[in-house]
């Protein structure tokens, strides 16, 4: 299958009082078309900011080191700033927890759409009135030509997402990135916006980047899984794989902080200890602190463990994985 994005080697800074902090340090994945990549760890781990770094978009005090982001086969680091903001919206768009930071609250859903549509489909008006109207249906919107008409602050916070998702996939992207689309939604309109997500996967011919804290998430939606710790990408594999045999002890950590709901009782066992900010400095592997692996292994605290192909397809980097009986 073809890559839709690769990301290589990427490092990224944030300057916080004139000093410079690493913020992802040598993070790699791919995506092909048609593929759902989950992106998962605890909050702070630099979930959104990979995101930013694709898009482009990341603060003015935040930057990236080294690396290559691939899109199409062209890499975007090395593009002019302008040709970068032509493939903002027409070959990846992107949704947010928030809709309505993408939504304008000053114009209606039909204007927006259909001046994205021109915009990126190089259409004329009534073609693409048609098109926005075709694509409310697809979202699941019922009584598409009332809602053109309205404003985004008419609509439900599912609904503004669902016309969000119309926008982006209108453009008919390559790549799609949702960052915790559904978190701010209550439960079963997260359901159905997801069974969207999964369904229009089919149609889309697209590589889709989930970002998710939420693992329950990842089961319904990821074909591969990435798992950051601290800016690190510590775990590498299908979802089958990470969830039937994940080898990273965070992961391991991450699966039992899961309520599951297949027993009657359940029991939440949260990873003990905090989560570093991206100014502490811990040597060794930047989990050790909180590893309860690493206690007896002095290698934990002295070097940073690199990554290895523990079975086909599924990468850890933990020098203790590989000892491990599961
Ligand atoms: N503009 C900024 N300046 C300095 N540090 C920042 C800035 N933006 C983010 N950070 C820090 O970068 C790290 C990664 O942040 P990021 O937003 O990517 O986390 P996340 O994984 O998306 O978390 P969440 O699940 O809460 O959304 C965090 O430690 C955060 O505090
Ligand atoms: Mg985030």
């Amino acid at each position: 299958m073809e890559k839709v994005l690769e990301v290589k080697n990427l490092y990224a800074t944030f300057t916080i009082q004139k000093k410079d902090y690493e913020v992802l340090h040598d993070i790699s994945f791919s995506i092909k078309r048609n593929e759902t990549v989950c992106v998962v760890g605890e909050s702070g781990c630099g979930k959104s900011v990979t995101t930013l770094c694709i898009m482009q978009l990341l603060p003015k005090n935040g930057k990236i080191q080294s690396g290559s982001i691939i899109l199409d086969g062209q890499d975007l680091l090395k593009l002019p700033k302008k040709e970068v903001r032509q493939y903002r919206g027409k070959k990846m768009g992107m949704i947010f927890q928030e809709p309505m930071t993408a939504l304008n609250p000053l114009l209606t859903i039909g204007s927006q759409l259909k001046e994205n549509i021109m915009l990126h489909r190089g259409l004329k008006k009534k073609e693409a009135t048609d098109l926005a109207l075709e694509y409310l249906k697809k979202v699941g919107i019922a009584n598409p030509k009332e809602r053109l008409r309205q404003y985004p602050f008419e609509l439900s916070g599912g609904l503004r997402q669902r016309v969000l998702i119309a926008m982006v996939l209108s453009a008919q992207p390559d790549l799609l990135i949702a960052d915790e689309p559904t978190t701010a939604l209550d439960v079963t309109i997260q359901k159905q916006v997801l069974t969207l997500l999964n369904d229009l996967k089919k149609d889309m011919n697209a590589g889709i980047l989930f970002i998710t804290h939420d693992l329950g998430v990842v089961a319904e939606i990821a074909d591969r899984v990435v798992v950051l710790y601290a800016g690190r990408k510590v775990e590498e594999g299908t979802t089958e794989q990470i969830f039937k045999n994940p080898l990273h002890p965070y992961t391991i950590g991450l699966m039992k902080a899961v309520p599951n709901v297949d027993l009657d009782e359940f029991e939440i066992k949260p990873i003990p200890g905090t989560f570093p900010n991206i100014t502490e400095e811990i040597p060794g592997c930047r989990f050790n602190p909180r590893c309860p692996l690493s206690r007896e292994c002095p290698l934990c605290t002295k070097e940073a463990p690199e990554m290895i192909e523990a079975e086909k397809g599924h990468f850890v980097a933990c020098h203790l994985a590989k000892e491990e009986k599961r």
